[in-house]
């Protein structure tokens, strides 16, 4: 039997005059990606890079969730209702955002590796996104979106295009990278935000958005382990004293990084709009809960086995996390390794500006702070001392003192579903 559109595997190629502005933007801001393409067998026997729109088999081919469910996915903007229009289309917007913001963000400190191999996974991470960016122009351009724009394909090409580290949609990706820690710090924890976007997008109703999700989470799964694999270098070499990368350092990175990750989840108590509508298959806080799970088995529980075992290689996997999890909760010493040995979690009210933490006062450990000035003395000590410099702290200490003197922030940018 034939197969249908939905279910066939397809690579495209965007129409020639959007083709052209991509690989423009590429050469202009991304002028590394030519280097990464050359040299591509010399690293990977994965087959090479190549810039086009990849489409997998539905999951489904009826909606799985939301007021629709049990329908067969919709395969048009035609079948869908106009505020369904107008949300994909900015959902999509939001994706295609992210996706050129973090290239910009990665290339600020490309230069500063010192392992050309790690610079090189970052350089696969960076022209894999804008891949992703590629593909999420091509479901634009390949249908109509009158309803909600003239022809939202161009005008979303001029606007992100033209985008700078600063005016993308969301917070974490207007977060300038300082050193090559930001790169791996982002790619460990952020990415994996990715992943769950688009792990739970793989139900998503309008057809060619839930086609896009399995090429791109295939990829997403090699930027989460670039990495990882690069911090539990760093933490193996600095628990010997080794490497030039401490552990108080990727602590700090961590403390950056993770309030951020969380808040592109959307408020803890939203999302009820996007499951109704067949757009992914969580609410926000179930999301968030899961994220914040696999944080701690994945990244810090994997880290603290590396600093573990880099002294005692007979501690396995398994035991790792009982150890660490102890001396950090007692702060007494074992096997001669110390609380500021060990990496922990933030807590998820830590350094929050969305949802429903925003604002408060919470150390990276869960205790809550009254007296600002004590605060704002632990954020400057547990923040990397190269972002408590720059613009993006500055301003979330104004709308602290904003918020603590009763008034609304408004803070700039969106998290996804907001
Ligand atoms: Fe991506
Ligand atoms: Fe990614």
């Amino acid at each position: 039997m034939r197969k249908s559109f939905l279910d066939t595997e397809e690579i495209h190629e965007l129409p020639p005059r959007f083709h052209q502005r991509m690989v423009e933007w590429q050469k202009k801001h991304f002028p590394e990606m030519d280097f990464l393409v050359d040299h591509w067998s010399r690293h990977y026997r994965h087959e090479p890079f190549r810039l086009i729109a990849k489409f997998g088999a539905l999951k489904s081919p009826v909606i799985e969730v939301g007021a629709l469910a049990g329908r067969p996915k919709l395969a048009r903007t035609t079948d869908l209702e106009d505020e369904m229009v107008l949300q994909s289309a900015k959902i999509i917007k939001a994706q295609c955002s992210t996706e050129l913001g973090s290239i910009q963000q990665h290339r600020g400190s490309l230069n500063k590796a010192q392992d050309p191999e790690q610079q090189f996974d970052i350089l696969r991470v960076m022209a894999e996104e804008f891949r992703h960016a590629y593909q999420m122009m091509f479901v634009l351009a390949n249908d109509d979106w009158t309803r909600v724009g003239k022809d939202i394909a161009s005008e979303t090409m001029d606007e992100l295009l033209s985008m700078e580290t600063g005016a993308h949609v969301l917070d974490a990706f207007n977060l300038f990278f300082d050193s090559f820690v930001d790169n791996a710090a982002f790619t460990a924890i952020i990415d994996r935000v990715g992943k769950y976007q688009l792990e739970m997008q793989t139900v998503f109703s309008y057809a060619p958005m839930a086609r896009s999700m399995g090429p791109m989470l295939a990829e997403e799964a090699f930027h989460m382990a670039t990495g990882v694999n690069t911090l539990r270098k760093w933490c193996y070499a600095a628990s010997r004293g080794e490497g030039n990368v401490s552990i108080s350092n990727i602590q700090k990175h961590i403390n950056k990084w993770v309030p951020r990750g969380l808040e592109m989840f959307g408020d803890e108590r939203g999302g009820k709009s996007a499951v109704q509508f067949g757009f992914k298959d969580l609410l926000n806080g179930e999301a968030m809960r899961r994220y914040y799970d696999e944080l701690k088995v994945e990244l810090i529980d994997t880290l603290n086995w590396e600093i573990l075992r880099a002294r005692h290689p007979e501690i396995g996997r398994p035991d790792a996390p009982i150890i660490a999890d102890r001396v950090l909760a007692t702060g007494e010493s074992e096997k001669d390794v110390a609380v500021d040995d060990l990496l922990y979690l933030p807590s998820e009210k830590f350094y929050r500006r969305r949802g429903l933490y925003e604002f408060q006062m919470w150390d990276p450990r869960g205790v809550p702070m009254r007296d600002k000035r004590e605060y704002l003395a632990v954020l400057r000590v547990r923040l990397p001392d190269s972002y408590v410099s720059g613009p993006d702290f500055k301003t979330y200490l104004e709308h602290l003192d904003q918020k603590l003197a009763g008034r609304d922030v408004k803070e700039e940018g969106l998290p996804f579903y907001g």
